[in-house]
């Protein structure tokens, strides 16, 4: 049994009996490879008497910060104990309905809806993962939501926002709710906007995390937008105080910090020029992922297996893709992280070659 997320290599180690070497590189998870921003790590000694009192349980100024942002109204903003309390809560919302995902696509979203009671099914992309809305739209009708990541986990691939917003369109006059994970958005050069749709559409819900671009995945934290109807039903399935005040002074302290995302977003372009050009060379091949982790495979080898006990011998973890619906093990997802890190995993790809 592989372990269904990246991150504690220990579990993949453990569950592939191989022994785990004393240092190891984690490309598992699709985190910021520069940490937490400075501002956050300066503040942080403060944060301790936070935790004597009650957090605020409607995460009143992080609501109010996030709907200026995204220039839209508070009632259409509900903060969450990470994006990925906010996907389980969205499958109790859709108790019992009918559920397409579109894959592949992080599989928290099936969990959630299948724990719901909900019907599922796939609507699976072809390798290249191409968004064409025409056959979705057609199974929409037969349809109460649909699941789109975007950029997604695990491809990296950004649909194209005209595509997007014709889904967005046609899901509202089919009543069907339309749910876009937009966990990683903030790592694109050009963040997609929906606010214009989200303020007149009563069927889209946007889901986002914080906990990727400021790497703060421990404390947990991310947020939705979708109409108010919708954030009062979601509201009333959340438990009280499910977010943290340790999790919300961070928010607040981390989505001013403009300057640190555009930084990160250069240097993971740098990183991944780099990586791309040696993949190249080396004969990989890789997902045209505009985010901070991309799939790879050894077009040489059928079964990436081998490749993944030899890098995980040599200390360099990836995320397998066993349980991505679409890929089943055909690809090995590899974050982006700092430059000798990536120096390292592209030592150990030649040695692989040789
Ligand atoms: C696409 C996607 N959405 C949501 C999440 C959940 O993020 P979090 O709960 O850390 O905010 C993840 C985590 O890996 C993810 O990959």
């Amino acid at each position: 049994m592989l372990p269904s997320h990246g991150s504690n290599p220990h579990y993949l180690y453990d569950s592939l009996s191989i022994a785990q070497p004393e240092e190891t590189l984690d490309f598992s998870a699709n985190l910021n490879p520069l940490g937490p921003p400075q501002t956050l790590i300066e503040k942080w000694p403060d944060a301790f008497n936070l935790i004597t009192t009650y957090p605020d349980p409607h995460s009143a100024t992080l609501t109010k910060k996030l709907a200026a942002m995204h220039n839209t109204e508070e009632s259409r903003v509900l903060v969450g104990n990470g994006g990925a309390e906010l996907i389980t809560l969205v499958g109790r919302f859709l108790f019992h309905k009918r559920v397409c995902i579109v894959q592949p696509a992080f599989s928290e979203y099936e969990e959630a809806c299948r724990s719901a009671g909900c019907e599922v099914t796939y609507h699976t992309l072809e390798e290249g993962w191409r968004l064409d809305p025409k056959p979705l739209i057609e199974k929409m009708n037969h349809l109460d939501a649909i699941f789109l990541c975007s950029p997604n986990n695990p491809t990296g691939v950004s649909y194209d926002p005209e595509s997007v917003r014709t889904l967005i369109a046609e899901a509202e006059k089919r009543d069907c709710y339309l749910i876009i994970d937009e966990a990683f958005a903030d790592f694109l050069h050009e963040e997609p906007s929906y606010t214009v749709e989200l303020m007149t559409n009563k069927n889209l819900i946007i889901l986002r995390s914080l906990t990727k671009m400021f790497a703060i995945p421990g404390l947990r934290l991310g947020y939705m937008m979708a109409h108010p109807e919708v954030i009062s039903a979601v509201k009333k399935l959340k438990p009280h105080w499910s977010v943290n005040a340790l999790a919300l002074m961070a928010g607040e302290i981390c989505i001013e910090e403009q300057a640190y995302t555009t930084a990160t977003r250069k240097f993971i372009e740098e990183e991944r020029v780099k990586l791309q050009l040696f993949f190249e060379k080396h004969r990989y091949i890789y997902s045209r992922s505009s985010v901070n982790f991309y799939l790879l495979k050894d077009p040489e080898r059928t079964d990436q297996a081998p490749l993944l006990h030899y890098l995980m011998k040599n200390g360099i973890v990836p995320r397998h893709t066993e349980n991505f619906p679409g890929l089943n093990g055909r690809w090995l997802r590899f974050a982006i992280r700092t430059s000798d890190e990536n120096d390292r995993l592209m030592e150990v790809l030649a040695s692989w070659r040789s």
